[in-house]
């Protein structure tokens, strides 16, 4: 028999589970980080937290569902245990649905938006006293200078640079979730990534939903743009590689792409959706870029860094697309050969204006456009593999592998890379890529490559 329900009044252990995108990611460990500081710890593997944090994702299909259901299997849970776990909700979903969460799930003590999640302390208080708290603020810049310090990191870390998003396409939630574009300052980032290397990260991917927005000022009070802080970033010698991600084709500037061929902790990949190979979609997706001005933007990164690996985001069915137009999304796909891409169904979002257009493409449609799509770019990204096969390159150590005495990491190219022998995580090593598949590649190593 459970024991009477208890509130588990002053929460000790937490457990932060995030959905969706890299930023998620990012903001979970930041949670995580704010929550140790106010003296609790993550619940051991296997066994039940006081509080739990969904750090939930909006972007596409029935986001909200699933965190009801989410919320009802933690709520058995507890009762089975004689225990009322804390849930947070967090978020984009905690940001677009707060109020009707807060209504519908009586379970939920805080609900909490992605720029308020550094009041999160304050509200588990007043939650354990009984009272609930929604906070989904926007302010522009209070959550980042609330944050403790960064803890232990990996090898490869992030770092949020850029956040929001003025270009409302016309599918999106996002610049109602996260809000207008915001770039953090030049210092803070310089200081916040000074941290991540000390604390052992040897590779940062700077975050952003339109990463290549970021402006600023350098120390001597000169603007600069994402290429100026991936130089200044680069200068740190323990840091031995820079990403970014995602960017938007509007946003890129000469200054990045020259970066690419001349800083070498640049690694050469490139992250760039383009949604569509129809100009006529794209223009109904209020995308203000055409396939063939794309096309020309990723031959100049092309020419600068010929190895570059390059990859997208893919919507198909967005409302009125035809047979044809769709077709001209498979013709990109084939002139680009991606080494890697991301693709999506249409999903319509409360409250965007696509989701209101006529001509809604049906399901069926939708499954078969993204069948043939996604057998394109994993063919693809299977030939990119292929190709290197039989170069040397450095890869650095990110995990155990699945069996004894292997490893796992990343290939500048951004492939996961497993081989046999002595290493450690956080190395760098030189490998020679011997044989590919579609998502991995098998490595040997040829040695520890200079500290
Ligand atoms: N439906 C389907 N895919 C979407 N994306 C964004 N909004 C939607 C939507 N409503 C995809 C885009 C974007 C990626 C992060 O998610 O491809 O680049
Ligand atoms: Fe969404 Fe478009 Fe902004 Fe990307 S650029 S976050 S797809 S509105």
């Amino acid at each position: 028999m459970p024991g009477p329900m208890r509130q588990s009044d002053a929460p000790r252990t937490y457990r932060v589970k995030s959905f969706g995108c890299q930023m998620n990611v990012y903001d979970g460990e930041r949670m995580a980080e704010l929550l140790a500081e106010k003296g609790m710890s993550p619940a051991p593997e296997g066994e039940e937290a006081d509080l739990v944090v969904l750090n939930t994702c909006h972007i596409r299909e029935k986001a909200a569902e699933k965190v009801y259901s989410d919320i009802g299997r933690l709520v058995k849970k507890g009762e089975e245990a004689g225990r009322k776990p804390m849930i947070a909700v967090a978020g984009c979903v905690a940001q677009a649905e707060g109020e009707e969460i807060m209504a519908r799930a009586p379970a939920v003590g805080m609900v909490v938006g992605p720029q308020a999640y550094h009041r999160l302390p304050e509200m588990i208080d007043s939650a354990a006293s009984g009272k609930r708290a929604t906070d989904t603020d926007m302010p522009a810049d209070a959550k980042f200078a609330a944050l403790p310090s960064r803890r232990k990191v990996g090898p490869s870390a992030f770092l949020t640079v850029q956040e929001g998003c003025d270009k409302f396409c016309t599918y999106c939630v996002v610049p109602y979730t996260r809000g207008a574009e915001i770039s953090r300052p030049f210092s803070d980032l310089l200081r916040e990534a000074e941290k991540l290397v000390e604390s052992g990260a040897r590779e940062i991917t700077l975050l952003g939903q339109n990463v290549n927005a970021w402006s600023g000022e350098d120390e001597a009070g000169r603007p600069v743009g994402l290429e100026g802080l991936a130089r200044a970033l680069a200068k740190l010698p323990d840091l031995k590689r820079i990403r970014y991600t995602t960017s938007h084709p509007n946003d890129m500037t000469e200054g990045l792409i020259a970066a690419h061929g001349e800083e070498p902790k640049l690694m050469p990949y490139l992250h760039l959706p383009v949604q569509s190979g129809s100009d006529r979609v794209l223009k109904a997706m209020n995308r203000s870029h055409t396939a063939e001005s794309y096309l020309r933007l990723l031959e100049r990164f092309r020419a600068v860094r010929p190895d570059i690996a390059l990859s997208g985001d893919f919507i198909v069915g967005f409302p009125g697309e035809t047979d044809a137009e769709f077709e001209e999304t498979l013709k990109l796909v084939d002139e680009v050969r991606y080494a890697q891409a991301f693709s999506f169904k249409y999903s319509p979002r409360p409250g965007t204006p696509a989701a209101g257009m006529d001509n809604q493409i049906p399901r069926e449609v939708m499954d078969e456009r993204l069948q043939r799509l996604q057998a394109s770019l994993n063919r693809d990204q299977l030939a990119f593999n292929q190709a290197s096969i039989g170069k040397t390159c450095e890869v650095l150590v990110e995990r155990k592998g699945k069996l004894p005495g292997q490893w796992l990491g990343k290939s500048p190219w951004l492939q996961s890379v497993f081989f046999e022998g002595e290493a450690a995580i956080g190395d760098m090593v030189t490998v020679e890529l011997a044989e590919a598949g579609p998502n991995s590649i098998r490595g040997r190593l040829l040695q520890l490559a200079e500290a």
